[in-house]
């Protein structure tokens, strides 16, 4: 029956692993700066969407990254970026985080990757993540055209390049992004409010609509 076992063993590491989760989620969830930590991130990115799942790379993400905050996309950040960003996850993890008192009521069951585990991560992110927009490529995202784009969309990761979708795909992004923005509480006014910037949903579209992969 080794082949049985070896299933049976198989099944067992991943509840494991699934409750290692939950119970990560439990903990800042239930924890008084709960709603705080929530709003970090959105929840709009599932376990399932997670590029090269099997990848050690994969599994790291999920094992350290939900401690705190909803699972981060690799695609949100471009390369460049994500070394800096995992290096201020893992000082929180280690317990060097800035946020004090916050973060040391979590710290008990929070875990830190190794330094290996840290380059793992790092590359893996690099490797699934955003690709810029390349302004000589698009000089109408400085135009009056590329106005409402260039603005809403800068305000949480670099502008995105618009060949990273076709124009089918592109206006469901764009509502998954208004839905972040209302989570992340950014800039969302759909109604005019005096002072206020506003989103301006059919410019945007129309924007990546036109420079989009055909
Ligand atoms: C110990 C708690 C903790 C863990 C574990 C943690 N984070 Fe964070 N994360 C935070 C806090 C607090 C913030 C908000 C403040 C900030 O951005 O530094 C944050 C914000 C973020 C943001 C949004 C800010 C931005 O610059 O876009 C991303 C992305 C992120 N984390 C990615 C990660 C990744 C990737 C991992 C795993 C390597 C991770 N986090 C693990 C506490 C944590
Ligand atoms: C409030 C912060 C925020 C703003 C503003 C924002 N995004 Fe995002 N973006 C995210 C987060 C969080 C992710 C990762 C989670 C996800 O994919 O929903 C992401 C991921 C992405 C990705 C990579 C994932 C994919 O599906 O291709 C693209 C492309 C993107 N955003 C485009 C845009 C566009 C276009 C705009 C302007 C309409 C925009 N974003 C505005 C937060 C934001």
């Amino acid at each position: 029956m080794p082949a049985f076992s070896a299933l049976a063993l198989l099944l067992f590491l991943a509840a494991v692993r699934a409750d290692e989760a939950d119970d990560a989620r439990k903990r800042w969830a239930e924890s008084p700066h709960g709603p705080l930590l929530e709003r970090i991130l959105p929840p709009s990115f599932d376990a399932r969407d997670l590029p090269e799942r099997d990848s050690s790379g994969a599994r790291l993400t999920l094992r350290y990254c939900v401690q705190c905050h909803n699972l981060p996309n690799p695609a949100m950040h471009h390369a460049a970026k994500w070394p800096v960003i995992v290096e201020r996850m893992v000082e929180r993890m280690e317990g060097r985080g800035n946020l004090g008192p916050l973060m040391s009521e979590m710290m008990g069951g929070v875990k830190a990757p190794s330094a290996t585990e840290t380059q793992t991560l790092v590359g893996y992110l690099r490797r699934h993540g955003q690709k810029a927009l390349d302004p000589r490529r698009y000089p109408e995202v400085d135009r009056p055209e590329g106005e409402a784009f260039r603005l809403a969309c800068s305000q949480c990761h670099v502008l995105p390049d618009p060949q990273r979708h076709t124009a089918v795909e592109w206006p469901k992004v764009v509502a998954r992004m208004q839905e972040n923005m209302a989570w992340m509480n950014r800039v969302v006014g759909t109604r005019p409010i005096a002072g206020e910037p506003q989103l301006r949903i059919d410019e945007i579209n129309a924007f990546l609509a036109k420079h989009a992969r055909r």
